[in-house]
This record gives C-alpha cells, sequence and structure tokens, in this order.
C-alpha cells in the first residue's frame, strides 16, 4: 500500500459531541493521528449536543476526560492534545430541529464530515434536515460524508428503510457505515494474509478446508447497557455487523485491485451468497443462551434477568451460535460455524480454519494413525493478535509418533502497535476519502436477510438456554457443532499459551 499522507482541511462535525463515543474513542483516536502528524491544523471539529455550554465546556468535559488515560503521562498534558484542543468548537442544540443546521451552515467553509455519534433512531433525520439545509452538497473541490455508527437497523426491513432514506438525499460515495470491527489491526491484516501469500490462498477452499469457526467472546456482561441491549441481543448486537465482516474477509474472492469499490464487490457477493434458511432449516442451525448469576474472575456476576433495565421475561440472548453456509463455488459444503456471548469465560476474537485430514495416513500400524489432528490456522484478532498454524511433526524419538505443534506469530513481539483505539484508521479513511473499510448498503442488507429467519424464530420462542458466567456458553452451542462430529476450539487457547 502507499505512504500515509496527512488529511485536506476540513472540519469534523460530530452529532453527540458530550456522549461516551467521543470522548472514548474518537477524540482519543483523533490525538493519536495529530501525534502521528496525519492530520494537521487545519482539521477542525465542531462538537454538536444538546447540553447546554460553549466551546470551552467541551474541551474542559475532553479534558477531565482526558485526564484519566495514559497513566503517569495523562493525555490531557499530551502535546497533540494540546494543539487539537484549540480547534475544537461547539455548538448546543436540538439536532431534531432545523435552527441549529442553519448554525452549523455558518460554521462550515469548504469539506466537511458529518459523524452521527447518536442513538440510531436519528440517522434518517439527521440526514434528512443536513440535506434539507444544503450542507449535503458537494461542489467540485468541496466533499460532504457522513459517518454512521452502527447499529444500522435492527432487521432486513428497517435496514432497507433506513438505506432508502439516506439515499434519497445524498449518494453511497457519501455515505461511510462504521464498523469498528475493521478497524482492528488484525482484521485489516485478513486480506494481506490472504492475498500476499500463495501458501494460505492455495489452499483456500472446499477441497482443503473442511470448517471455519468464528468466535467473538467477551468477558464482560450487559451491567449498565440493559436497556440499549434487551432490545438488541447478541445476534443484531454482533453478527451482522462484526462476525459477518470477519466471515466476508475470510471469504471474499480476491479482488481484480485494492481499490475500494473492488474490495466492496466482493464482501458484497459473499455475503449475498450466505445461505437464508427456511423458519424449519434456522431451527437446527442456530442456539441461544442467556448468562445466569455466578462468578468470573472472582467478581460476582449478576444474572443477566436481574440487569438493571432488562424486561422481567426478557426473551433476550446474551450467547448465539449459528451455523451458516456461504453458496458459492469455493465454499459449498464447508460450515462457517459462528459464535458470540457475553460474560464468557475469556476475551477472544479469533477465526479459526480446520484443514481436511490427510487423505491417506501412512503411519498405519501406528498408534497415532488414528489421532492425527488436522492442520488449524489460528487468527487471533484479540487480544494478543497474531497467528498460529497448527502443524503435526514427528516427536523426536526411535518410533514414528506425530504430535501437534504450533508455529505462532504474535503482533506485539515484532512490532510496536503502540495504543491504537481502533478509530484511527477509519478516521483518516472518512477524511481522506477511501471507503474500502466501510460497509456499503448492499452489504448491509444481504448480512441482516441471513440473520432474519433467526430473528422471526427466536421472536415466537421462548426464553435462551441458561448458561453459567465464566463458560464457554450453553450446552447447545455444543451440540450445534458436535452433531457435526466436530468441536468448538477452545476460548483463550491462545491467550493460555503466550
Ligand atoms: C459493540 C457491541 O459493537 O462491540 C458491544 O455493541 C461489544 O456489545 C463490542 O462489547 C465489542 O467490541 P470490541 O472491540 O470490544 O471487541
Amino acid at each position: 500500500m502507499t505512504d500515509a499522507v496527512p488529511t485536506p482541511p476540513a472540519t469534523l462535525v460530530i452529532f453527540g459531541a458530550t456522549g461516551d463515543l467521543t470522548r472514548r474513542l474518537l477524540i482519543p483516536a483523533i490525538i493519536n493521528l495529530t501525534r502521528s502528524g496525519l492530520v494537521g491544523d487545519d482539521l477542525h471539529i465542531l462538537g454538536i449536543g444538546i447540553d447546554q455550554g460553549d466551546d470551552e465546556m467541551l474541551r474542559g468535559k475532553l479534558d477531565d476526560f482526558l485526564a484519566g488515560l495514559g497513566g503517569d503521562q495523562p493525555l490531557s498534558k499530551d502535546e497533540a492534545w494540546l494543539r487539537l484542543r484549540k480547534r475544537i468548537s461547539y455548538l448546543a442544540g436540538d439536532f431534531t430541529k432545523d435552527e441549529i443546521y442553519g448554525e452549523i451552515g455558518k460554521r462550515l467553509n469548504g469539506n466537511a464530515a458529518f459523524y452521527l455519534a447518536v442513538p440510531p433512531r436519528f440517522f434518517g433525520e439527521i440526514v434528512e434536515r443536513l440535506a434539507a439545509n444544503k450542507l449535503t452538497t458537494e461542489g467540485e473541490n468541496c466533499f460532504r460524508r457522513i459517518a454512521i455508527e452502527k447499529p444500522f437497523g435492527t432487521d432486513l426491513a428497517s435496514a432497507k428503510a433506513l438505506n432508502a432514506q439516506i439515499l434519497s438525499k445524498v449518494a453511497e460515495s457519501q455515505v461511510y457505515r462504521l464498523d469498528h470491527f475493521l478497524g482492528k489491526e488484525t482484521v485489516q491484516n485478513l486480506m494481506t494474509a490472504r492475498f500476499a501469500n500463495m501458501m494460505i490462498e492455495a489452499l483456500w477452499n472446499n477441497r482443503y478446508i473442511d470448517n471455519v469457526q468464528i468466535t467473538a467472546a467477551e468477558i464482560v456482561d450487559v451491567g449498565s447497557r440493559g436497556a440499549f441491549y434487551d432490545a438488541t441481543g447478541a445476534l443484531r448486537d454482533m453478527v451482522p455487523n462484526h462476525l459477518f465482516q470477519l466471515l466476508a474477509m475470510i471469504a471474499m474472492e480476491p479482488p481484480n485491485s485494492f481499490d475500494a469499490e473492488a474490495i466492496r464487490n466482493e464482501k458484497s457477493k459473499v455475503l449475498k451468497a450466505l445461505r437464508v434458511y427456511t423458519p424449519e432449516e434456522a431451527k437446527t442451525h442456530g442456539v441461544r443462551g442467556v448468562y445466569t448469576a455466578g462468578k468470573l474472575n472472582g467478581a460476582d456476576i449478576t444474572a443477566y434477568h436481574d440487569t438493571p433495565q432488562v424486561a422481567p421475561g426478557s426473551k433476550t440472548e446474551t450467547f448465539v451460535a449459528l451455523k451458516l453456509y456461504a453458496d458459492t463455488w469455493r465454499w459449498a459444503g464447508v460450515p462457517f460455524y459462528l459464535r458470540t456471548g457475553k460474560a464468557m469465560t475469556a476475551r477472544d476474537t479469533e477465526i479459526v480454519v480446520t484443514f481436511q485430514p490427510v487423505p491417506f495416513a501412512q503411519f498405519r500400524e501406528t498408534e497415532v494413525n488414528r489421532r492425527l489432528p488436522p492442520n488449524r490456522l489460528i487468527i487471533q484478532v484479540q487480544p494478543d493478535e497474531g497467528m498460529s498454524m497448527e502443524i503435526s511433526i514427528k516427536s523426536p524419538g526411535l518410533s514414528v509418533d506425530t504430535v501437534p505443534v504450533s508455529l505462532d506469530f504474535r503482533y506485539a513481539d515484532q512490532f510496536d502497535i503502540g495504543k491504537m483505539t481502533g478509530y484511527e484508521s477509519l478516521i483518516y479513511d472518512l477524511m481522506i476519502g477511501d471507503q474500502t473499510l466501510f460497509q456499503r448498503a448492499d452489504g448491509i442488507e444481504a448480512g441482516w436477510a441471513a440473520v432474519q429467519p433467526f430473528l422471526d424464530l427466536w421472536a415466537k420462542e421462548g426464553e435462551p438456554e441458561a448458561y453459567a458466567p465464566g463458560t464457554m456458553g450453553p450446552a447447545c452451542a455444543d451440540e450445534l457443532i458436535e452433531r457435526d462430529n466436530r468441536h468448538w476450539h477452545d476460548i483463550g487457547a491462545i491467550a493460555k499459551k503466550t
């Protein structure tokens, strides 16, 4: 890829400037970009929020928050922050009323990106009001872009409606739908791992791969997010977005260039190839769980059902496991097992590609013959970012005894990956106009189409199966995969080794 160049002069307008996302992720990421010189003094930030106050109010709130980051060298004293701080201004107002848009217009001169760090119910309305006030009109040397956080819709119908509402006002080339998983270094490395390595890509199909497992396990419980989570659940929160982005990177065909549209075409194609199950098939291809009260790493975990703002008798799942197929030439017959959950045994986001067993084992007379483990490629997305390749070798000695060993690469051993938030590349790409890491309307809709049968089915069913905190999820998840004579990869296995 080419060397990164500084972003052009522009204003980043953040709706929801006093919120959590802005202070926790956006501002620290922009500080990192400022420090590295990729964002210069010609980037201005205009915060919009409902809280009364002026520029100093917002700057002061951010100072207070940043004082708690960075340990002995608080981020609030960081030279890059002190430079950026001066270029932050604030407008108080209600973004569901037209007045504020007139005010925003007066402050803009040239390039602007509007970042919607607000609850999803406002996405469509803000875009409509921006357009009505001509703030989204681009000129020959003037871009106007809109960045939209997840969740993008709550099902297929609402995602389609939101896309239609937005695209009736602005062009797809102006819309940057974020999925923060795409900001993670190891996720971006997936394409390099595949398309820069013949020994990986040559085997990357149903002739050599037996199954793919994609896991995003979290230790955290729902905690104070009860209101949001109870209306959302593990499936909507993680699968059509984060896990499908990983799946798309693993399963897409090689793009004919590293151009954003070429890559997004291939990702959308494979998402559209995900099998959409009938209601009957959905029953046997997906399972749900909900965590009970218990202990996790010595701490007490409140049962999901006793979490503040969770509705009595809630049927929301905190764990989900699916068995999916991408109906393409390359992947015919290869199951993709996906799972994600809260309050699990370890934090572990990983992709495990299990290869077919060797067609013929020469070690017929030995015990090992029956136990020859298949090769596995494990891509560790977080924590301990890296890759491991499990192969069989002969153990030293006179008899022919094979043992599995692991060839391990950990990013941290070879690179200084620093303290990135994961939003740096997303904000940078938004400002330079590279849509590669953003989701296109058709890709989003294809993702929702594949999970819709499960949403429909579970809306009619009872409570999910219980699982204890600190485990790998409910028993039904094991049954889902063991029916196929396969097993889940141990959650946290890589972390235990390092
Ligand atoms: C968010 C979900 O999109 O992703 C959260 O809403 C989840 O529920 C989070 O915890 C996981 O992201 P990460 O980067 O911590 O793995």
